[in-house]
């Protein structure tokens, strides 16, 4: 939808403007036009020819983006923390130069909050922590609670150019999945739940590390709220750490090249976290005693 509509907002003003840029290592969905901005041949490749009109740049990378983003150019979609890319926040002076790089050649930007909204990062949205305001952003995943719901959050601007009938699909917007979406949007979006996710974040990335000290596996624990990652050593895969953690009840999911991705559910307990903690750290250590 976001990159639909901003296509439309980009023939508003010139029958050129239909490029759409997105990053390296970006992860934007699996829809033949998300996937088109999503350059990782694992899940292109299968699927090509893509859409036309897509090109990709160095993410965190000003001067290519002052180079890349033009007249031509419709939308700029972004995610502030790459997900599945391997659990890469995006540096504030990047992002903040992309809105005005966007402002200046009258280009949408779009961050692409499906995996980084709705709390999950601390903040209702994770762009709160870049000081812009987006022209669109997108939201899913949290949102319904298990029940399937996305949104698309467009500016006025945008929204002017949109009018009935332009866009559509036939279970959207239903009573049921929107109803849903409303009472966890409202859950949500409370001062003290948020701040809560921020503290429980913290907690579990310094248990981490101080359960990983001295871990020759472990590189780096990073991320922002319960969104988090912990980078290992080439000698063992995230895979095997996930699968050895699977083995004792715990779900967790890799990303990127050699990162494990936790994403636990915002309610998760001070409690919940610590045993959380004792398996990924016990599964570590015994692929580290297997090397
Ligand atoms: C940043 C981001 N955008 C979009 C999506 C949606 O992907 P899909 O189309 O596979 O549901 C995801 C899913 O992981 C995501 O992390």
């Amino acid at each position: 939808t976001a990159i639909k509509f901003s296509r439309r907002y980009g023939k508003t003003i010139s029958q050129n403007k239909n490029i759409i840029v997105s990053f390296n290592h970006a992860f934007h969905g699996r829809s033949l036009g998300a996937l088109s901005a999503t350059p990782n041949p694992k899940y292109q490749d299968p699927f090509t020819p893509l859409l036309p009109g897509f090109k990709h740049f160095p993410y965190n990378d000003i001067e290519a983006a002052k180079k890349n983003i033009d007249e031509n150019v419709c939308g700029v979609i972004v995610e502030v923390v790459q997900g599945e890319g391997g659990l890469n926040p995006a540096k504030k002076e990047f992002i903040q130069y992309l809105r005005k790089r966007c402002d200046e050649v009258n280009a949408l930007l779009i961050i692409d909050e499906i995996q980084t909204g709705v709390g999950r990062t601390g903040k209702l949205y994770a762009h709160q922590y870049y000081d812009i305001t987006p022209d669109i952003f997108t939201l899913a995943k949290p949102l319904g609670g298990g029940i399937p719901i996305g949104a698309t959050i467009l500016s006025e601007k945008v929204a002017k150019t949109i009018k009935p009938g332009d866009h559509g699909t036939t279970f959207g917007g239903n009573s049921l999945a929107t109803h849903v979406g409303a009472v966890v949007f409202e859950t949500i979006n409370k001062p003290q739940f948020l701040a809560e996710i921020s503290d429980k974040g913290d907690y579990l990335r310094k248990s981490l590390v101080e359960a990983t000290k001295g871990s020759k596996l472990v590189k780096e624990v990073r991320g922002l709220g319960l969104m988090v990652g912990v980078a290992l050593d080439e000698k063992v895969t995230p895979a095997a750490v996930a699968d050895v953690c699977r083995q004792q009840g715990l779900l967790v999911i890799t990303c990127g090249m050699n990162t494990l991705r936790l994403l636990p559910p915002l309610i998760i307990t001070k409690d919940e976290i610590d045993h959380a903690v004792s398996i990924i750290s016990k599964s570590i250590k015994y692929l580290e005693d297997k090397l």
